[in-house]
């Protein structure tokens, strides 16, 4: 990695809010932000369109190997996720995308695949970078490693209430539950699981707004 270049990375469960600091961290820092959850849910998103079977890896792998995910940006900044150049930013955040890129996300045929992209963008740009394996396996070397973290309560409250806000409707008992089965799917996967890393600043976000983390990150960036 060149000197100059600098690779943060956020890991940590569902709704602990990753991709708010994340973004805000690399709007400050003015670099490049590394969804690579939507990674995985836009190859869901295409699997699913294409009725291949989830369970078939080798299908998967086909039909990765097809595709190009890439990111934009809409005029007031927000990322746009654009797969095989089609603007896909809200579809891949349904509820049935998001209980379905388990299948994605456990297939390590795969994961090699998306890894390797995550890898290619991170070597051209800084980059922030969130996910669940960002510290420990894609950026090993990363620059700053953070795991955030939160309590399962207030995280599936945080879903509950971005979800509405969104005009969907909620079943707050379902929620918890999918959030609390997509925990254990993500830290007992094979390969790329939730894990913190080693050298990761473990952050709580139970009781802080995403601006407190913020500023707790970029003093860690700054001084760490
Ligand atoms: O972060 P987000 O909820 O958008 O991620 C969607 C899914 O993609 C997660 O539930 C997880 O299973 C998977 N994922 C992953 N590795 C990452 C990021 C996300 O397996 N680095």
């Amino acid at each position: 990695m060149p000197e100059r270049m600098r690779v943060i990375t956020i890991d940590g469960p569902a709704g602990a809010g990753k991709s708010t600091v994340a973004r805000e961290i690399a709007q400050r820092l003015g670099i490049f932000f590394l969804d690579t959850g939507a990674m995985y849910r836009a190859l869901t998103l295409k699997v699913l369109r294409q009725g291949v079977d989830l369970e078939d890896e080798g299908q998967l792998v086909e039909a990765v190997q097809e595709t190009k995910i890439d990111f934009g940006r809409y005029p007031d900044g927000k990322v746009k996720v654009l797969l095989d150049a089609q603007d896909v930013t809200e579809e891949i955040r349904t509820m049935e995308v998001t209980n379905k890129t388990f299948y994605i996300a456990r297939a390590p045929r795969v994961r090699a695949i998306v890894v390797k992209w995550q890898r290619d963008i991170g070597s051209k740009r800084s980059v922030v970078a969130e996910g669940r394996d960002v510290g420990t396996v894609v950026f090993p070397k990363a620059t700053h490693k953070f795991y955030l973290d939160a309590d399962p309560e207030e995280r599936s409250r945080r879903r509950i209430k971005e979800l509405r806000e969104k005009g969907q409707a909620v079943d707050a008992g379902n929620l918890k539950k999918e959030l609390e089965e997509r925990d254990h799917k993500d830290l007992t996967r094979r390969v790329g699981p939730l894990k913190r890393a080693e050298d990761a600043v473990v952050i709580d976000s139970t009781h802080l707004c995403a601006d407190e983390v913020v500023e707790a990150m970029l003093r860690h960036i700054k001084y760490g």
